[in-house]
């Protein structure tokens, strides 16, 4: 059998630069002669992106918490099964732009519902695909924001006040600092050549296998 192809997930707060890096790396490992899928989350499948739509779009307070981290796990559980699953057993890389660390974050340490809910609910769809490496990229949320807002930005976390985003922060570095094999941080205010290069090394160093 196949030995599973490399899951490599992208994670931070808003305007991190992590889309960028994701392409600069997919790029790298593509012309190392690696076969690349590269996704993102919430998204990914057609049905998880109809998802995306109805979490990302509409007022702040649509959802209640917890409703809103199973629209999240039911995202996850479709892109896992019908995308990141089958790419991985083919052998792929698959880089993914967020997944569950975000749901860690976002919902259980900054959103209130507690890391310990949110990692019981989404054991089942992480028996099925974890990733192997997690690239941090970390940033004061008010770079971040104000990237984001020149970019004309605006999702419904977008919205969320100040000190949501600065738990956003801490929640990801307190991740980081619990599995530090797993999760890399890279300072995300390094020029972007600069921070491509180090990714690259990280990723390389890690899974230093032939295409
Ligand atoms: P992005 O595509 O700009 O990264 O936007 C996705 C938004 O959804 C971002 O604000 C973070 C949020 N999010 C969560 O709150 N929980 C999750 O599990 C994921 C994947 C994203």
């Amino acid at each position: 059998m196949r030995i599973p192809g490399p899951f490599v997930t992208f994670e931070g707060g808003e305007g991190s630069g992590k889309s960028t890096q994701l392409r600069l790396l997919a790029a790298r490992l593509s012309a190392d002669g690696h076969t690349v899928v590269t996704t993102r989350e919430p998204g990914g499948t057609p049905g998880a992106e109809a998802v995306r739509r109805l979490l990302l779009e509409g007022d702040g307070d649509r959802w209640s918490a917890l409703a809103e981290l199973y629209l999240f796990l039911a995202a996850r559980t479709d892109h896992v099964e019908r995308l990141v699953a089958p790419a991985r057993a083919r052998g792929a890389f698959v880089l993914c732009d967020r997944f569950h660390d975000s749901t860690r974050v976002y919902q259980g340490l900054a959103g209130g519902l507690g890391l310990a809910l949110v990692d019981r609910l989404q054991a089942p769809v992480l028996a099925r695909a974890r990733p192997d490496l997690t690239v941090l990229l970390d940033l004061a949320p008010e770079v971040g924001l104000a990237r984001r807002a020149r970019a004309g930005g605006g999702g419904r976390f977008e919205r969320r006040d100040p000190d949501f985003h600065r738990r956003v922060r801490e929640g990801f570095l307190e991740l980081a600092r619990r599995e530090p094999e797993r999760i890399r941080v890279f300072d995300a205010t390094l020029p972007e050549a600069v921070l491509a290069d180090e990714i690259y090394r990280t990723v390389r160093d890690r899974f230093g296998r032939e295409p």
